[in-house]
């Protein structure tokens, strides 16, 4: 026989099984409904794009962000290489329509996502106008599961890349302290701007020297593309030049999990700081989600 006591607390047990799914509901509407789609890219090859989105994603995911990488570099699957894993599908199989977006995600590390874009660009060019829609929609879940979208792309102003530039809410571009690659970033910045003046680019000096040489990097090309191109570049920040980088890659392991303590992974980390404070600050229209992100990029595919 149920008491009153028990009865009570019954009642308060429920109470508060309401209040818990009241609150779980209210997280859900604050949450932001779609994801922030970053690119990340260079002027010149070999500057340390993949390792830094990489670990700039397990960064992000350490500081509770729910994080998915897209390998746009098509061919070469790096990001791949540096996991260590190899996914069964790509983004090709969704294109196609032989598995949804999630039975191809493949598990990264510390709760992070990714995907192999295969020959994704080209087939995505190609498809039937409801082929294309069926794929958006399919896509469109990623933006349920994640609330930063991080694609890898090759070196370089070649079309396809310049598609995912532009097509992107923000650009991560890295460069290094030599003057090759200070100038083809400029390039690209040139690039964006005739296209987009207001187009967000968030610089990083990979391998500096230390960070006098870098913030001189950063402050240069800030003011050399504010005076000529009128376009506001955004510093990000630096990583040191660290051997450690380049015992990971051997090792085939993220420098995140197998040198966290190193300095290169502790600029990575207030890299990842700033970039998610930036993210808490950002309205919907910088968030504009995976599928609007398609929309856009086979359209830039397509001029
Ligand atoms: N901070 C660093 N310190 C030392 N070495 C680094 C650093 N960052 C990258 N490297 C070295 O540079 C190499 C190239 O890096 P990574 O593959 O990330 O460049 P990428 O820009 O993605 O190249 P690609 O244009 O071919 O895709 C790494 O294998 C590593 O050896
Ligand atoms: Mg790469």
């Amino acid at each position: 026989m149920m008491d009153q006591a028990d009865r009570l607390r019954q009642i308060i047990d429920s109470l508060k099984l309401k209040q818990a799914a009241a609150q779980a509901n209210l997280l859900n509407t604050v949450r932001k409904k779609t994801s922030k789609v970053i690119t990340v890219t260079s002027g010149k090859g070999g500057v340390g794009k993949t390792n830094v989105t990489v670990n700039l994603a397990i960064a992000l995911s350490e500081l509770g962000l729910r994080v998915v990488i897209l390998d746009a570099d098509f061919g070469l699957a790096n990001i791949d290489v540096l996991f260590g894993i190899i996914p069964k599908y790509t983004l090709v199989d969704v294109i196609y329509n032989r598995k949804n977006i999630l039975e191809v995600l493949a598990d990264g590390p510390k709760n992070i996502k990714f995907v192999s874009g295969g020959s994704g660009v080209e087939e995505l060019v190609k498809l039937e106008r409801n082929q294309l829609e069926r794929f958006v929609d399919n896509i469109a879940l990623l933006d349920k599961i994640s609330d930063i979208i991080i694609i890898d792309t090759g070196a370089g102003l070649s079309d396809n890349v310049m598609s995912f530039v532009m097509a992107a809410d923000e650009v991560l571009l890295v460069t290094t302290p030599e003057p090759t690659s200070i100038t083809d970033a400029y390039a690209l910045i040139k690039m964006v701007a005739h296209r987009d003046k207001d187009k967000t680019i968030r610089l990083i000096v990979n391998k500096a020297e230390n960070a006098i040489e870098a913030n001189d990097i950063l402050n240069k090309l800030s003011m050399v593309a504010d005076k000529f191109l009128d376009l506001k570049l955004n510093s990000l920040g630096y990583i040191l030049q660290d051997d450690h980088v380049t015992k990971a890659v051997k090792m085939q392991q993220p420098l995140a999990l197998s040198f966290p303590k190193s300095q290169a992974y502790r600029n990575v980390r207030d890299l990842s700081r700033t970039l998610a404070n930036m993210h808490e600050d950002t309205t919907e229209k910088n968030n504009t989600g995976i599928k609007s992100f398609v929309g856009r990029l086979v359209k830039f595919l397509n001029t």
